[in-house]
């Protein structure tokens, strides 16, 4: 296992380069196998681990399974200051009676300070955690004041409820204007973004902010300066939840374009000739780039778990990422 220190320029501290998601524990992943799982990945030394207070509501469970899961498992493990856990708020149902949905009406909660405030010791609790490592606000929100989130995010890191503040789906402007806010403020800045993100683009036309561009890449490179505070970019979905894997599987997400497939066959390709899977290859090719990100990785079996936790090692030679980067072929 890799390890590098994160930071939002007032806390710091380390977490495995691989992040292990929860997001299916409890509910698609039952208890016992998200317990082996769980401690396989720190058996490998994994110390990065993801969740939210929504997983998995659309899974059959009531939102709450996964941070409910996680805090038997470290009650139980002892481990809670082992480990660098991280949830998100704002992406929960507003209205109980109505699903969610990622495009309007979304019913998600939003990031009002009221949510924030409220929505963040109730984490903690269910994890139960005296803190939060890290807390994502789960889904940009455009009609609450950016103000009143930074405000409310930079209190709870002032007050040590969590470590570090991020954000997840959302534009880089707005990235970028949240932590020229917490500067006018005077507050620690979101010190993680968390976006979808693999080998796989989507297509130009997909339209929406969730997924890591190049200029959030860019921006993030430009981090870690006395005047702009580091920011890490964690990634969900590298492994396409089985596309990248399986060329059966149908792929999703606005990714699904002829030029998808051409990498998809390249990853595989390029793992026969060099002894690894294409999973494998897809998160090494994330975690050895110029920018380098977090992949958060979900796995529903230790053997699933133990493919990717080989990848955290690899790393490719100069000439397979000329190989993997080189322009796909024009496909009519
Ligand atoms: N911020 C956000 O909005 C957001 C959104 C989504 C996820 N997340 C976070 O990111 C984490 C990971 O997300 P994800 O599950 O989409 O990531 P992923 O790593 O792309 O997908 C993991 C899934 O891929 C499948 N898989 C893995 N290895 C395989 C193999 N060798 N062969 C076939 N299938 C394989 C498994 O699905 P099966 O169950 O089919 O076996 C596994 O559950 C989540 O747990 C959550 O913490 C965040």
């Amino acid at each position: 296992m890799q390890y590098r220190t994160v930071s939002n320029g007032t806390t710091s501290f380390d977490v495995s380069t691989l992040c292990l998601g929860a997001m299916n524990f409890g509910t698609r992943t039952d208890e016992q196998t998200s317990r082996a799982v769980l401690d396989r990945f720190v058996e490998a030394g994994g110390t990065f681990i993801d969740t939210a207070n929504n997983y998995s509501v659309w899974s059959g469970g009531h939102g709450r399974d996964s941070e409910d899961l996680l805090g038997r498992w470290m009650r139980e493990r002892r481990n809670r200051d082992d480990l660098r856990i991280a949830t998100k708020l704002g992406a929960a149902q507003k209205d109980p009676a109505l699903p969610l949905s990622t495009t309007p009406p979304t019913n998600y909660e939003g990031l009002s300070a009221e949510v924030v405030r409220r929505q963040a010791p109730e984490s903690a609790r269910h994890l139960g955690v005296d803190h939060i490592d890290v807390l994502y606000g789960h889904v940009d929100d455009l009609d609450t004041d950016l103000a009143e989130t930074v405000d409310a995010f930079g209190e709870l890191q002032r007050d040590g409820l969590i470590g570090i503040a991020g954000i997840s789906n959302v534009a880089t402007w707005r990235v970028v204007e949240a932590r020229e806010e917490a500067k006018r403020q005077g507050v620690a800045p979101y010190g993680f973004v968390q976006q979808q993100y693999s080998y796989l683009h989507p297509a130009p036309k997909y339209g929406r902010n969730n997924f890591v561009t190049p200029g959030l890449l860019d921006y993030a490179a430009s981090t870690g300066t006395p005047e702009r505070p580091p920011l890490a970019i964690t990634v969900y979905s590298p492994l396409h939840q089985g596309g990248i894997a399986r060329l059966d599987k149908p792929l999703w997400g606005g990714v699904d374009h002829p030029t998808s497939h051409v990498r998809r066959a390249l990853l595989h390709e390029v793992a026969a000739d060099i002894g690894a899977t294409a999973n494998q290859v897809a998160l090494a090719w994330l975690l050895g780039a110029e920018v380098p990100v977090i992949p958060v990785i979900g796995a529903s079996s230790v053997a699933q778990l133990d493919e990717a936790l080989a990848a955290a090692d690899l790393v490719l030679d100069a000439d397979v990422r000329a190989r993997l980067d080189a322009e796909p072929p024009v496909v009519r």
